[in-house]
């Protein structure tokens, strides 16, 4: 059986919530090397208890020579990085346009967009000269369909969609400039787009409710998966949906892979 992440080294950047838990357990049962990273230590420590084949850095992802000794230190420990996994994340918001505070247009600048543009910086040259290289985000409906209390938010997530599909066209120059037509090993960048995630914790905390639209942290995890196998030409530069419970936005026949 093709098994695609088999021995790859898979950078999950934002790795200690629900959703970097789900990611972990999908990557390593598909036998990746798992480099957690996140802000938390604690939260690393616990992932890497969970389990064998992750290996935990504690890093403050907004700080862009922190990022750079991380892939340093990564490279070492665990190879190149084949996957990118962009999970920091953050909400801030509220009260129409001009209770759109300074204070958190900086938490989400730095947590949404700083934190993208530092790991894509640092995991470039990995991702881009990688058999696998896939660099994935987790976007918002409202990044395309903003509301006035989210205004700072969907501009944020907007900028990190812009950022993403500009990495996307980085590989595309790259693959040319080797002289191969896009193939399931030239790299890929996509964004996922979800309208909010969902877990267990979550549901259990609120029984009565439906969670309508949400997107269950397996599903994220599954999409993550079946990126590695599939053919960057489908894929790359892509905005894929998972609001209907399962990957949206790549060719029929893809969708049946895996
Ligand atoms: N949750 C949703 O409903 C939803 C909706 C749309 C899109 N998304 C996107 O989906 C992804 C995952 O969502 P999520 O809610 O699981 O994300 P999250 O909890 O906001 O962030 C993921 C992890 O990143 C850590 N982190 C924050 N700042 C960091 C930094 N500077 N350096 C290193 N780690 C840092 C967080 O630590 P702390 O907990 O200590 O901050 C957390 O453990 C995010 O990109 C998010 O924007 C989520």
């Amino acid at each position: 059986m093709n098994q695609p992440l088999a021995g790859r080294t898979v950078v999950v950047a934002g790795s200690t919530s629900a959703a970097g838990a789900a990611v972990i357990r999908m990557l390593t049962q598909a036998g990746a090397r798992v480099a957690a990273v996140d802000i938390s230590e604690d939260g690393v420590q616990e992932l890497t208890r969970a389990h064998e084949n992750v290996v935990g850095y504690v890093c403050d992802l907004a700080d862009p020579e922190a990022v750079q000794r991380l892939a340093t230190a990564i490279r070492f420990d665990l190879g190149p990085a084949d996957g990118l996994i962009h999970l920091v994340g953050g909400w801030r918001g509220g009260g129409g346009i001009q209770e759109q505070t300074d204070e958190d247009w900086e938490f989400l600048h730095t947590s949404v967009f700083t934190t993208l543009r530092n790991t894509t910086r640092a995991f470039y040259e990995d991702l881009a000269t990688s058999p696998a290289g896939r660099l994935a985000i987790v976007s918002a409906q409202a990044a395309s369909s903003p509301t006035a209390d989210g205004a700072a938010y969907a501009a944020a997530k907007s900028a990190a969609e812009a950022w993403t599909l500009a990495v996307a066209d980085g590989f595309r120059l790259h693959q040319e400039a080797g002289c191969s037509l896009p193939n399931k090993q030239s790299p890929a960048a996509v964004v996922f787009v979800v309208k909010a995630l969902v877990d267990d914790r979550m549901r259990a905390a609120q029984p009565e409710r439906k969670f309508t639209g949400f997107t269950d942290v397996t599903v994220l995890a599954e999409a993550v998966e079946r990126i590695f196998g599939m053919d960057a030409a489908d894929i790359s530069g892509q905005r894929l949906s998972l609001t209907s419970g399962r990957l949206l936005g790549v060719p029929a026949g893809v969708l049946s892979v895996g």
